[in-house]
């Protein structure tokens, strides 16, 4: 499903990733950790077409991504959830919804919101508060929301816990399981290692820009030492 080959990027001048490769299967969780710098928000930045890569391939299901901007990245079926679970403070729930869902054909919209808000009911009650008014854990599950209204077939979390109680990452992981068992690839960027190693099938770590382990998720739950090197060395 998406497929990344050999991605470099460089940011200010300055080379931070060299030549990742990564694969989300449909239905896949795949965990992306790493210590602070290791380039992980950089590769999902280039993935949603905000900032460039300076070399490597990007494919959704075998078609190119290759310098598509943010909007049609996200109607070739890749949705992102950057890090930060930010909001428009001055626009309602419904109106963040709403303004996120402008690919879609305006009749499309509020039936697309509608079936968003099955997943996060919770939501509902909140649908005229403003933006900032919310809670980390409400702002975190808009994000997730907006992310799904195009009912994306893969879809990357950028630091999914940071930052949030433990009973609203509780809720947002079996949201992510749900997701997933509907048979969307989920890549999931987490400091939080133990929650992600808990989600993910496979899993993939960065360190200074290069992948300095992939394998079975299985492999790092049992052996805690080879995480703790990378985010030593
Ligand atoms: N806007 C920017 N301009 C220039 N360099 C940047 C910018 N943002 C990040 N970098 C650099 O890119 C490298 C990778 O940073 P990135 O934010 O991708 O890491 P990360 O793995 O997401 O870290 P964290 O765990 O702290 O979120 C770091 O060396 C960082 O200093
Ligand atoms: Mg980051």
């Amino acid at each position: 499903m998406l497929e990344v080959r050999q991605l470099h990027i460089s940011r200010g001048g300055k080379s931070v990733v060299h030549g990742v490769d990564l694969d989300v299967a449909p239905g896949e969780i795949v965990a992306m950790l790493g210590p602070n710098g290791a380039g992980k928000s950089s590769i999902v930045l280039a993935l949603a077409g905000a900032i460039p890569r300076s070399l490597g391939q990007v494919r959704m299901g075998g078609v190119t991504l290759d310098g598509l901007a943010p909007d049609a990245v996200r109607r070739a079926g890749l949705a992102i959830v950057p890090e930060g679970h930010h909001v428009l403070g001055s626009l309602s729930v419904h109106d963040n919804l709403r303004a996120a869902a402008l690919m879609l054909p305006t009749s499309e919209v509020e039936p697309a919101i509608e079936r968003v808000l099955t997943t996060f009911p919770e939501l509902t009650p909140q649908l005229e508060r403003l933006g900032r008014s919310l809670s980390g854990g409400q702002k975190q599950m808009v994000c997730m929301a907006q992310a799904l209204l195009a009912r994306p077939r893969v879809l990357v979390v950028d630091e999914l816990s940071l930052g949030l109680a433990p009973l609203v990452v509780k809720r947002l992981a079996d949201v992510v399981q749900s997701v997933a068992a509907e048979g969307v690839g989920v890549l999931l960027i987490e400091q939080f290692t133990t929650l992600a190693l808990r989600l993910a099938q496979r899993a993939l770590v960065l360190q200074r820009g290069r992948t300095a382990w992939s394998g079975p998720a299985q492999t790092l739950r049992d052996e805690p030492e080879i995480l703790q090197a990378s985010y030593l060395a």
